[in-house]
């Protein structure tokens, strides 16, 4: 090919999600094998703008022998950030009030000192909004999607998700035991943000008695209802899983935290559900919240191969003359859409599709059902 690339850099960011080093890893290996040299920003794009900070001056070269072994790593070699976005920085001025600031042409600028001619930038829905915009400022790129919500739109999935809800449904199975020991009810509230693809899928794989997701709006009485029902049957014990956004009819998202240049943290949820039906059922009640274990650990093999997929495509993307879009498994390919389509809208759990309907033939209350007693 004649894309004119010599030096091609990656970037990871947002949250980390498994799998994020075999995207660094196939493509590394598929760069250098155009004869490209390859570099890594650390942390988002801060090793870029504040080299000055890091040793190693905010780049990692990166070799075949330098990702020799890493696939089955969790996290990013590079580091990650989600407090770096260059177009809206926040810096605290000296009366301790925030302003944001637009580092985009300083940015440029260091790629240009820096001799890079390209970039993939790897992330969420934040990070490659991020990554558009630069796209529209003239920055020559292409986006890999990642994130353990599976919540990014015109990709049949990202990697990450995987290794999150195998490991939430493992968590859930040994939640099992105790709850049937101590006749009690346990809600497990798990990572997913606005969306509820981890609870679906883990609540299912393990089969939970009720999942609360906030594309359903739920109300208390219906888990309720089915609670008191078991426990007449003799099950004295129930699961509930709970994604950290789900919000009951007329209410809203449970909000951790909220700080400046960061997208509002969601988590609570599960100990106000697990209160709640507690005083509804009169049954002790437990909340266990999985929150970050979900990104850590080494990510499955599916998460491997869809990442290894993911990065030596992107590769190939630049050398076909490719800017602005991202990858996406698109079975039983990968293929590109453009980067303004992928980050314009997010892609939420569908209230009628299959894997609600199996849910709701097995039983599974989702807190929309009407009463028995009306
Ligand atoms: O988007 C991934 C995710 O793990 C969400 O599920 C969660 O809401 C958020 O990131 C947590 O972000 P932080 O790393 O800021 O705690």
């Amino acid at each position: 090919m004649t894309s004119g690339i010599k030096r091609v850099a990656i970037n990871t960011g947002g949250g980390d999600a498994p799998g994020l080093n075999a995207v660094i890893y196939a493509a590394t290996l598929a760069a250098g094998n155009r004869g490209w040299e390859v570099v890594g920003i650390r942390d988002g794009f801060n090793g870029m703008l504040f080299g000055d900070d890091y040793p190693d001056g905010g780049l990692i070269e990166l070799t075949r022998n330098r990702v020799r072994g890493i696939i089955h790593q969790g996290g990013t070699i590079l580091g990650s950030t989600n407090r770096g976005n260059p177009i809206a920085y926040p810096v605290q001025q000296p009366d301790g009030s925030w302003i944001e600031v637009d580092r985009t042409d300083e940015l440029l600028g260091r790629f240009a000192e820096r001799g890079i001619d390209a970039l993939i930038t790897v992330g969420g829905d934040g990070s490659l909004t991020i990554g558009n915009q630069l796209h529209n400022a003239g920055l020559p790129l292409v986006g890999v999607p990642k994130t353990i919500d599976n919540d990014l739109d015109r990709t049949a999935s990202t990697f990450g998700f995987d290794s999150a809800v195998g490991f939430a449904s493992e968590c859930i199975d040994r939640l099992f035991s105790t709850a049937t020991s101590h006749s009690r009810i346990i809600v497990v509230e798990v990572m997913g943000r606005y969306a509820g693809w981890i609870a679906l899928h883990a609540g299912m794989a393990s089969g939970v008695h009720a999942i609360l997701i906030p594309e359903i709006p739920y109300r208390l009485e219906p888990v309720a209802e089915l609670i008191r029902e078991r426990a007449q049957r003799g099950s004295t014990y129930s699961i509930v899983c709970v994604a950290e956004g789900a919000k009951p009819v007329g209410g809203e998202h449970t909000v951790a935290a909220k700080a400046v240049g960061q997208a509002e943290r969601l988590g609570g949820i599960g100990h106000k559900v697990a209160t709640e039906l507690e005083a509804m059922t009169g049954r002790e009640s437990r909340a266990v919240v999985l929150g970050h274990l979900l990104r850590g650990g080494s990510p499955t093999s599916l998460d491997r191969l869809l990442g290894l997929r993911f990065g030596a495509a992107a590769v190939r993307a630049l050398d076909e003359g490719h800017r602005g879009v991202m990858v996406a498994l698109n079975p039983p390919t990968v293929d590109y859409v453009p980067l303004a389509e992928a980050t314009s809208r997010q892609k939420t759990v569908p209230p009628d599709c299959d894997a609600i309907q199996t849910a709701r033939d097995m039983g599974i209350r989702f807190g929309d059902e009407s009463l028995a007693d009306g």
